[in-house]
C-alpha cells in the first residue's frame, strides 16, 4: 500500500481517485483538513475496503509513525501543503507550519521508518514529495524554460517555504540516503480544484454574475497542465524515477491570465449562455496587482519525457473544456465549498483591489 497525505485537496484526491481506479493497491489517506481539504472530494471511496482515510497532521510525529509501522506502506507521497500564493502574502505563518515544519517531521518519521526496514522492503521504499515550478521564481519573457537546474529564486513566501521543504528533501537523500524523488510542477486545473484559484474562480463567479478579477495586466504567464495528467507523471516517477533525481512536470502550454479568463468566458457562454445573452467577458475587471508577483514561469519537461517516457494526454483546449464543465454539472460541491470562511477569504483578498 501506499500512504498519501494531503489527500482531501485538489490534486492529491484527483490523485487517490485514479490511482484506485487504475489498480487495487490500497492507499491510506493522511490530511488535516484545512480549509482546502474537502472530505466529499473523497466520497466516491467510501465503502471501499482499499482505502482509509485518516484525520491528522504530518507534523505529527507520533501519529505519522503509528501509521507506518501499522500499515507498512511501500511509499510516501506528500501532497499536503499550504498552497495559494495569496494567502502566503496575508498570513506566512501556516505555511511556515505545514510546508516546512510540517515536512521536516513527515521525512524525520518516514527515515526512521525506513531504518527499520530490511532487504527488497528497504531498498523499494520511496518517498515522492510534489512540489512546485514557483521556487524557481521568474523569467522574463524571452529566458528559457525552467530546467531541473535552474537556481532556486523563489519570490513569495509560500514559493519560499516550498523551496525549504524542497531543500530538506534533498538533505535527507544526500546525507542519510532516504530514497526521495522530487516533482516540481507547473499550475494544475481540473475536478476540485478550489474557488480560491485562478480558473475555478473565473467559472464560479462568472456563473454568480460577479466580477471576475484580473490581477494587474493579466499579461502574466503561467504553464496549465490538466490535474490528470500531473497525477499520471507523478504516478510515472513514483514507477520508475531514480532516487536523488527531481523532475519536471509541465504542459508545455504557457498563456497569459487574460487569455485563460476569455477561453473559460467563451467555453461558458457555449455551455451555459448568460441570461441576457450577453459575453460573459463583460464581468472581467482589471484590479490591483499581486505583491512581488512572478510574471512568467515556464517548464521544460524534456527530463521526464526522455527518462520515463511521460507526455501529458491533454491539451489545453481538452482539458479546459472537461473543467468547465465539471463545474457546471457539480453545482453542488461549488455551493459547499464556498462557505462563510470562503467568503470572509474573498472579502479580504479582493475588497481593497478594486
Ligand atoms: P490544496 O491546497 O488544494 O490541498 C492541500 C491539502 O493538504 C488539503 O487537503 C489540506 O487539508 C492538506 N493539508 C494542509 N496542511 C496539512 C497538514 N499539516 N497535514 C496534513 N494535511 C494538510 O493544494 P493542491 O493544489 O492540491 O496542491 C497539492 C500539492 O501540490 C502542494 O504541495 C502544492 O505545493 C503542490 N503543487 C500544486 C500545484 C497547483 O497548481 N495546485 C502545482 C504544483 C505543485
Ligand atoms: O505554478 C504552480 C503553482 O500554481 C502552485 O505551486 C500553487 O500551489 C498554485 O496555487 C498555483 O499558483 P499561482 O499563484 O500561479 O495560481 P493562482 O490560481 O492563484 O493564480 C494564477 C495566476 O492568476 C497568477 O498570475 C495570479 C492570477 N490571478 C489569480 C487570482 C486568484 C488573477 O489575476 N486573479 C485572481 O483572482
Amino acid at each position: 500500500m501506499i500512504l498519501v497525505t494531503g489527500s482531501a485537496g485538489f490534486i492529491g484526491s484527483n490523485f487517490v481517485l485514479d490511482w484506485l481506479a487504475q489498480s487495487d493497491e490500497p492507499v491510506i489517506s493522511l490530511d488535516n483538513l484545512t480549509y482546502a481539504g474537502n472530505r466529499a472530494n473523497l466520497a466516491n471511496l467510501d465503502g471501499d475496503a482499499r482505502h482509509t482515510f485518516v484525520h491528522g497532521d504530518i507534523g505529527d510525529s507520533v501519529l505519522v509513525a503509528e501509521l507506518l509501522q501499522r500499515h507498512t506502506p511501500r511509499a510516501v507521497v506528500n501532497f499536503a501543503a499550504e498552497s495559494h500564493v495569496d494567502r502566503s502574502i496575508h498570513g506566512p505563518e501556516d505555511f511556515i507550519q505545514t510546508n516546512i515544519v510540517g515536512t521536516f517531521r513527515l521525512l524525520e518519521a518516514v527515515r526512521a521508518h525506513w531504518n527499520g526496514l530490511t532487504g527488497d522492503d528497504k531498498a523499494d521504499f520511496r518517498f515522492l514529495h510534489v512540489s512546485t515550478d514557483e521556487v524557481y521564481g521568474s523569467l522574463a519573457k524571452d529566458e528559457p524554460a525552467f530546467t531541473e537546474t535552474h537556481r532556486y529564486e523563489p519570490n513569495s513566501p509560500y514559493s519560499a517555504s516550498k523551496a525549504a521543504s524542497d531543500h530538506l528533501v534533498r538533505a535527507y537523500h544526500h546525507t542519510y540516503g532516504l530514497p526521495v524523488l522530487t516533482t516540481n510542477c507547473s499550475n494544475n486545473y481540473g475536478p476540485f480544484h478550489f474557488p480560491e484559484k485562478l480558473i475555478p474562480l473565473m467559472i464560479v463567479n462568472a456563473l454568480a454574475d460577479k466580477s471576475l478579477p484580473v490581477y494587474g495586466d493579466g499579461m502574466q504567464i503561467r504553464d496549465w497542465l490538466y490535474v490528470k495528467d500531473h497525477c499520471s507523471a507523478i504516478r510515472r516517477v513514483l514507477k520508475a524515477g531514480r532516487t536523488g533525481e527531481v523532475y519536471n512536470i509541465g504542459g508545455w502550454n504557457e498563456m497569459p491570465n487574460i487569455e485563460i479568463v476569455k477561453t473559460v468566458c467563451s467555453l461558458l457562454d457555449e455551455l451555459r449562455p448568460r441570461a441576457d445573452s450577453k459575453p460573459y467577458i463583460e464581468q472581467i475587471t482589471y484590479v490591483a496587482d499581486r505583491l512581488g508577483h512572478d510574471r512568467r514561469y515556464a517548464i521544460d519537461a524534456s527530463k521526464i519525457e526522455r527518462e520515463l517516457g511521460w507526455r501529458p494526454a491533454e491539451t489545453f483546449a481538452t482539458g479546459i473544456r472537461k473543467t468547465v464543465q465539471w463545474y457546471l454539472e457539480n453545482e453542488a460541491w461549488v455551493s459547499t465549498v464556498q462557505s462563510g470562511a470562503y467568503r470572509d477569504w474573498v472579502e479580504t483578498n479582493y475588497s481593497q483591489r478594486a
